[in-house]
């Protein structure tokens, strides 16, 4: 899905244009190597590619990454199932190659902490897909707080409701154990996290089954997560993330998203519903053509000067991440390699070095709900607490459990 919302209109736009930028020139992105479960969708891609670009290697499962790897790429995009991204992402950069993955990055800080180890060690970039930092709005609302105009967030709410089809049909071969929260809540926690900054404090969620699994299993229709934040004057912010991916297909917010920041002096409220366009059209609204469209993400265009295109946030991002490869490797001269590689890691909208409280939150959550699951619900996870970097405390018990030890 994701590939081709966005990834295939990229590689295609810079595979044909190339990008340019003064300190790199124009640098072309030809895509040199896919890799996926069966191949069967590659070869339907090849088919309707642009004629030029139908060139690209095919390689599917078993092994696909260690095929893919022994083609010559510069960057290798992940956007496999979250529960399968390390894997993959450990044996792109063990092998140098600069690695962008999508959201959420991997499931734990142990995992994190190895991928940024091998970055390190091998010199390369490791970065992360979260598209909705680049929305407009929500670069309107980190203006405004970085700014000082929205001053001190004090709670939040946010929710996003995907269709039935997406559990019932796109992911159905791999949702068994999975839950909506670590799928999309994430675009959320990592908004807070980057806008607001702040250390996160403590974790809680619960959620509902029935629907996508048994009433009683290990697979989730909807959760509900909180998270508390603590800043440097001692005061703290509770931000509550609702998902679900059973929302009857024909709801017309298609994904519905919705968002509510309180401040000491303000309040920001934005809802896809809302942001301004809404589209009927007999016999194609709301399945073929979403009602509420969100034209900032991923259009299909005509422009004015008569021309088609396909632009949006979700291809901008990957530009973004291309640009600072190409700035590592081709922005001056081979000495400055070093300084230049600092640079690009130093962005905490992307970098998985910045991606720790994110990831955090998602392990705390996964296993609250795998507790819950296993019979023992409402856990709190507590972040650097004396006895550990992520805690899980169950009601009942009297020793928590030690999710990661190190500090977070
Ligand atoms: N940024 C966003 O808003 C956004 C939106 C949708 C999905 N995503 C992310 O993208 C990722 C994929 O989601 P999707 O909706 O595109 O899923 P999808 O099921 O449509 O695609 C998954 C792809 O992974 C491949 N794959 C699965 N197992 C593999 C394996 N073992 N080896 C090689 N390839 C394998 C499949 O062949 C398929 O091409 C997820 O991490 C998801 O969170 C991000």
């Amino acid at each position: 899905m994701i590939f081709d919302e966005t990834y295939r209109p990229f590689f295609e736009q810079a595979g044909q244009q190339g990008i340019f930028a003064p300190e790199f020139g124009v640098c072309r992105v030809p895509l040199v190597a896919v890799a996926s479960r069966t191949g069967s969708r590659a070869e339907a891609y090849r088919r309707v590619a642009p004629q030029g670009l139908r060139d690209f290697a095919s390689v599917a499962e078993p092994d696909s990454i260690a095929k893919l790897l022994a083609s010559d790429v510069d960057f290798v995009c992940i956007a496999t199932p979250d529960d399968r991204h390390f894997a993959a992402a450990k044996a792109v950069l063990a092998a140098g190659k600069h690695l962008l993955v999508e959201k959420p990055s991997v499931l734990t800080l142990a995992e994190l902490d190895e991928l940024a180890r091998l970055a390190r060690e091998r010199g390369v970039l490791a970065k992360v897909v979260y598209h909705k930092l680049l929305d407009p709005d929500h670069k309107k609302l980190r203006t405004l707080v970085v700014d000082g105009k929205l001053q001190h967030v004090n709670t939040g709410y946010c929710t996003l409701l995907e269709p039935k089809s997406i559990s019932g049909g796109q992911f159905s071969e791999w949702i068994r154990g999975r839950n909506p929260g670590t799928y999309v809540a994430v675009h959320y926690i990592k908004l807070i996290d980057f806008t607001f900054g702040g250390r996160l404090l403590r974790v809680t969620c619960t959620g509902q089954r029935g629907l996508v699994g048994e009433p009683d299993g290990p697979t989730w229709d909807s959760t509900q997560l909180r998270l508390v934040y603590g800043y440097d004057d001692g005061r703290e912010a509770a931000f509550d993330i609702h998902t679900s991916w059973v929302t009857p297909d024909n709801f017309p917010g298609y994904v519905d998203q919705e968002v509510q920041f309180r401040f000491d002096n303000g309040v920001w409220n934005a809802h896809s519903r809302r942001r301004g366009v809404e589209c009927t059209i007999e016999e194609l609204t709301p399945r073929q053509v979403k009602t509420n469209i969100n034209n900032h993400y991923n259009g299909v265009f005509v422009e004015p000067w008569g021309e088609r295109s396909q632009r949006g946030y979700g291809l901008e991002v990957l530009e973004r991440f291309v640009r600072e490869v190409a700035a590592v490797e081709f922005g001056g001269p081979a000495s400055g390699r070093d300084e230049r590689l600092a640079q690009a890691r130093g962005l905490a909208y992307n970098d998985i070095g910045a991606d720790r409280q994110t990831v955090a939150a998602v392990q705390a959550m996964e296993a609250i709900l795998a507790r819950h699951a296993a019979g023992q619900p409402d856990g709190v996870v507590h972040v650097n607490h004396p006895a550990g970097g992520l805690v899980l405390w169950l009601p009942g018990q009297a020793e928590p459990e030690v999710l990661y030890q190190p500090r977070v």
